[in-house]
């Protein structure tokens, strides 16, 4: 298939009428759109990206009253929540409206719907006038897109094109919350932060333990391994003196050594490759830059990456998250 890398708006539009999938740009990460409605539309959404059939797609509308065409019920909270952070970077699981493909929810009776805050996703979703199925538009098991660049780069010849909107803003998925359960319980964090939720809902639960989730997966997604660089990474919870330890430790084995570190500290470590992800004084740049560091850290040819942890507050939560999931919760601490 021939896939077109600079898509307007309207093409994009028409493409996505006419069933095809195409990739566009959202706050968080790129997404990989398809009609909700359309089953044969939803099959290539899971096609393009090899993604297991038994993980639900969330479903984009481009306004709030629109809300009803995918969910068939919105709690109290749920409403709350909804008029507080959308348009923006927060998923809420609902009760499925009937009208949806089976398989953008994957047989739940469950759905997960977002109202995104990029305004070219707003004016794409609304010339569709339609609920939209978009999952990050990466092949599964890569990091999340967070250029144009990105996504051609893992599905080009899979998708019929992708508008272009530059870099993500974010850098980093929605937070997904379940607003079905009492309280409820967020099951990714992202862009908008727990406590960012109390402060309008009150109390709600994290679900925490990735082993928990696998006994018991509420959100299929958290079943499936999740993006691991090529090379072992692993988090040095002590300071740059261990780091710097470590580093020699490992280079004195023989093995190429890679760091992923703030600009702040870019020129302390001898490394054999340096990659920096953004500012320590400035959470938001680590966030944004972090995929794109991932993913550049496998055009090297690596034996281990060491990271320093990154600030915690705010989306630090959903930065944190993301680098315990790509080390597989390998730390060194002193
Ligand atoms: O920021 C984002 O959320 C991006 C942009 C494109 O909107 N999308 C995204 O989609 O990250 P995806 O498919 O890569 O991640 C969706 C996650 C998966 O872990 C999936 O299992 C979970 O949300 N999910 C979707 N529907 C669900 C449901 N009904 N119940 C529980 N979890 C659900
Ligand atoms: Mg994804």
């Amino acid at each position: 298939m021939k896939t077109k890398q600079n898509l307007t708006i309207e093409e994009a539009a028409r493409l996505l009428r006419d069933g095809e999938v195409v990739a566009f740009p959202t706050e968080t990460v790129y997404g990989l759109g398809a009609i909700a409605t359309s089953d044969a539309a939803i099959a290539k959404i899971y096609a393009a990206k090899g993604r297991p059939d038994d993980n639900p797609l969330i479903v984009h509308i481009g306004a709030i009253r629109q809300v009803r065409q995918a969910a068939s019920s919105v709690p109290p909270a749920a409403k709350q929540l909804m008029d507080a952070f959308w348009p923006g970077p927060l998923t809420i699981i609902l009760p499925k409206q009937a009208g949806l493909s089976e398989t953008v929810t994957a047989g739940l009776d469950t759905v997960g719907v977002r109202l995104p805050a990029h305004p070219i996703a707003l004016a794409l979703l609304k010339a569709v006038n339609l609920p939209v199925a978009a999952p990050s538009a990466n092949v599964s098991g890569r990091p999340s897109p967070t250029t144009a660049q990105h996504v051609a780069d893992d599905l080009t010849g899979k998708i019929a094109g992708i508008v272009d909107g530059g870099p993500s803003q974010i850098g980093l998925e929605s937070t997904v919350i379940d607003c079905t359960v009492t309280p409820p319980v967020i099951l990714r964090p992202g862009g908008v932060t727990k406590a960012e939720i109390e402060a309008v809902i009150g109390r709600v639960l994290l679900a925490e333990s990735a082993k928990e989730m696998a006994e018991a997966p509420k959100s299929p997604g958290m079943k499936y391994t999740h993006y691991a660089p090529k090379a072992p990474m692993v988090i040095v919870q002590g300071g740059p003196d261990l780091l710097r330890r470590v580093i020699a430790q490992a280079q004195g084995e023989g093995k190429r050594v890679g760091v992923l570190v703030t600009e702040e500290r870019q020129g302390d470590y001898p490394a054999d490759v340096v990659l920096t992800c953004g500012r320590e004084s400035d959470v938001s740049s680590v966030a944004g830059r972090l995929y794109d560091a991932l993913r550049e850290f496998d055009a090297h040819d690596l034996d281990i990456i060491f990271a320093e942890p990154f600030p915690t507050e705010g989306i630090g939560e959903a930065i944190q998250n993301r680098l315990q999931k790509a080390s597989g919760h390998r730390t060194i601490a002193d």
